[in-house]
């Protein structure tokens, strides 16, 4: 009986197909060339744009922002709609190595969008770093005119009202303060129904990014941007508060239960805030930090393995029918000892949470830094790895996408 049954299933799904095939035959004519569902979910969030550098402006500490337009010869013809808050990866070949550096976008939404009275634009500011292999290259390549590639805005470092309190206490240290920019701007015009209470860090007075900018802002916001200057290294004519972001500072200025709390900046502020930040008795889901960019002092974490300091070990890699051998030091990530060898890989955030560097791990033993493990359980299970958030503690053999 069940045989006979399985049959009558099998003839059932023949008559369906052969209905359903008539039908679609009737119903057009015409063969379909692209689904426009999806042509219009590419056009919107395209996999890369092609931007030109029209404005380049000096900022005080070796800083400066870029401004873009989308480059007559891209594909994508405007900027993608995005969040305050959100970054650009931009792609980089130098000599043999392909690589990619997250960048906050600095400019308000808006100004990106078709309302804007100018040409949308986008910008990022980019602070350079002493001996940066990026920095310096940017500075002497990136010129007006040059044209860059870049993927569509993403992260998820933005303000959503459905999930977040009305005030954002947003804590920024030096070129963190880049996505509190995009924001305040989106507050202040009216765009984002939201309040904030800027927390800064900074050396001294004069190193204070966007200081001007954020003055005029303060005063145009009818009250919903607050900007509280915390420095350092200041004497006691400066009219803010001293030392460094604590959670007595915080308390003084924010009513703590009802905000939302939003942290950018050097990994070692990090480190001080964690600390801060459990005298607040935070829930979890207040709490959103940007990490875009690898980990630099993967050694200064305690869980960190004593023994593989300092050491460079053999890294087999598949990538299709190829094998290569390549060495990678234990203080650097795997994505990075691949791009040294000039293996192209797909990287965005470099922090372990986009996921687009997605690889498997078929042998051997890696840190991952756990603050920077975005990984799925069922992906941890499985062997996957993210080759940005990951450091070798002994000879791995990995398997990579093929591009
Ligand atoms: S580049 Fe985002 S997870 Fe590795």
């Amino acid at each position: 009986m069940k045989v006979k049954g399985f049959f009558h299933d099998i003839k059932g799904t023949d008559r369906i197909l052969k209905i359903r095939h008539e039908n679609i035959e009737r119903s057009n004519a015409e063969k379909i060339k692209a689904d426009p569902i999806r042509r219009l979910a590419k056009e919107l969030h395209p996999d890369k744009m092609l931007l030109e550098i029209v404005k380049i402006e000096e900022l005080k500490w070796d800083a400066k922002t870029f401004r873009f337009h989308v480059s007559k010869s891209s594909k994508v013809k405007f900027i993608p709609p995005f969040q305050g808050g959100q970054y650009i990866s931009f792609k980089f070949k130098i000599g043999k190595s392909y690589t990619t550096r997250p960048y906050s976008i600095s400019s308000a939404p808006f100004e990106a969008g078709d309302l804007n009275e100018d040409k949308p634009f986008v910008e990022v500011t980019i602070k350079k770093k002493e001996k940066g292999f990026i920095s310096e290259y940017i500075w002497e390549n990136w010129k007006v005119g040059s044209e860059i590639e870049a993927t569509m805005p993403l992260g998820e470092f933005y303000y959503e009202p459905l999930r977040d309190y009305d005030t954002i206490v947003a804590i920024a240290g030096g070129s963190g303060i880049t996505p509190f920019h995009s924001m305040a701007r989106e507050i202040v015009y009216g765009k984002l129904n939201a309040k904030m209470k800027l927390f800064y860090g900074s050396r001294l007075e004069k190193d204070i990014l966007f200081k001007e900018e954020f003055e005029n802002l303060q005063e145009k916001s009818d009250g919903k941007l607050q900007v509280i200057n915390v420095l350092s290294d200041e004497d006691s004519t400066f009219e803010g508060e001293s030392g460094f972001i604590t959670s007595d500072i915080i308390k003084k200025y924010s009513d703590i239960e009802k905000s939302s709390f939003f942290i950018c900046g050097p990994q070692v502020m990090y480190k001080f805030l964690s600390k801060e930040l459990l005298d607040l008795n935070l829930k979890r889901k207040q709490v959103r930090r940007e990490v875009f960019g690898e980990t630099h002092d993967v050694y200064s974490f305690v869980d960190f393995k004593e023994e593989a300091k300092g050491k460079t070990f053999n890294i087999k890699v598949h990538i299709g029918e190829k094998t290569i051998d390549l060495k990678g030091y234990s203080g650097e990530s795997v994505l990075t000892a691949l791009e040294k060898e000039g293996i192209r890989h797909d990287s965005h955030c470099r922090s372990g949470q986009c996921g687009f560097c997605r690889s498997r791990l078929l042998r051997g033993d890696v840190y991952v830094v756990s603050e920077n493990d975005g990984r799925r359980e069922a992906d941890k299970i499985e062997g996957y790895f993210h080759p940005c958030s990951s450091y070798p503690l002994s000879d791995i053999e990995i398997k990579i996408p093929q591009y």
